[in-house]
Formats: C-alpha cells, structure tokens, sequence
C-alpha cells in the first residue's frame, strides 16, 4: 500500500511495491491517457512528468515515486488549453495517436525548459518514437507553441484548418 500524488491529487494504491507506475496510472487509478508500447524504457508512449521532469513510466515501480508530484496528460490542462495541446490540435499532428500523450508531455517538458527551442534542441529532446512518423508535424508544432515559427513543414497546412491541399503560404 503507498500513496501516489498524481495531477494535484492523492491516491491511496492497494498494489505490489514493483507494479509499475504506468500499470497503476492505468489500471489502479483508471486514467488511461498514458500509453503502454514497449515497456522497457525505449519508446516514450509512457511519459509522465515527475516532479515537472518526463520520465518512462512503464520503468519505474509505483512505490518508488509515492508521495512524489505526478502529472499525466489528463493533468496537463483541464482545458487542454495548454500551448502544446492548441498548436498540436491547430497542425493535426497526430495520424493514429498513440504515441501522441507521450509526445505531448515531453514537448511541454522541453518547452519550459526551453521556451524557444532549437531544431537541435528539439532533437534532443525529443526521443519519443512515432511509428507513424509524424515528427516533422510535432517539430512543426513546438515551434509554433514557442511562437517562434509558423508551420514550415514542406506540406501545406494552415493553423485553423487543418490541412489544406495547394494552399499557396
Ligand atoms: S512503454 Fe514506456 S517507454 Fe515504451
Ligand atoms: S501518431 Fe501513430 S504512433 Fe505516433
């Protein structure tokens, strides 16, 4: 039994000390935003924030964070009002979505740290996998959450319509 603080809130976890945190988000405390892909730390569709850092949720025992401060994507933003969240939603970034709550927790991450991040910076950052391949619209998308750039994708999209076909930028 240990007590998991996560989105601002406490809950009490009836579960084994090395059931991982990913499995007791999901499945003791029912918030199923946070993804599970390969379980061994590669992939990144489990990242959640600890203590405002991401960190590969399916690789760390729940006990071992309790009483630490949690953030999933549920607790980003009530409103998913977020920078990251409007200018995801404003490219359409994700394809299938899977890797996309991951995605979006490590940009945030990188976006308070850095607010004006680098393509570079971005790389580094960013080492979540996309099996869709939607990097260069989540690139696209960090720049514009930093306000640094509009959407420079070498495809056509608009920031309120989604994509346009032959738009002329
Ligand atoms: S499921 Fe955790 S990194 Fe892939
Ligand atoms: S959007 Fe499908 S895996 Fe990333």
């Amino acid at each position: 039994m240990f007590t998991l603080k996560v989105n601002g809130k406490d809950h009490s976890i009836d579960a084994e000390n090395d059931m991982p945190l990913l499995w007791v988000i999901r499945e003791e405390i029912g918030l199923t935003g946070t993804k599970f892909g390969c379980g061994i730390a590669q992939c990144g569709a489990c990242t959640v924030h600890l203590n405002g850092t991401p960190v590969r949720s399916c690789a760390i025992p729940g006990s071992a964070v309790a009483g630490q401060a949690i953030t999933t994507i549920e607790g980003l933003s009530p409103t998913a009002a977020h920078p990251i969240q409007k200018a995801w939603a404003a490219l359409d970034v994700p394809q299938c979505g899977y890797c996309q709550s991951g995605q979006i927790m490590a940009a945030a991450a990188l976006l308070r740290d850095k607010p004006k991040p680098t393509d570079k910076d971005i790389d580094e950052a960013m080492g979540n996998i996309c099996r869709c391949g939607t990097y260069q619209r989540i690139r696209a998308a960090i720049h514009v959450a930093a306000g640094s750039k509009t959407a420079d994708m070498g495809e056509h999209y608009q920031l309120h319509g989604g994509p346009v076909a032959n738009a002329q930028a």
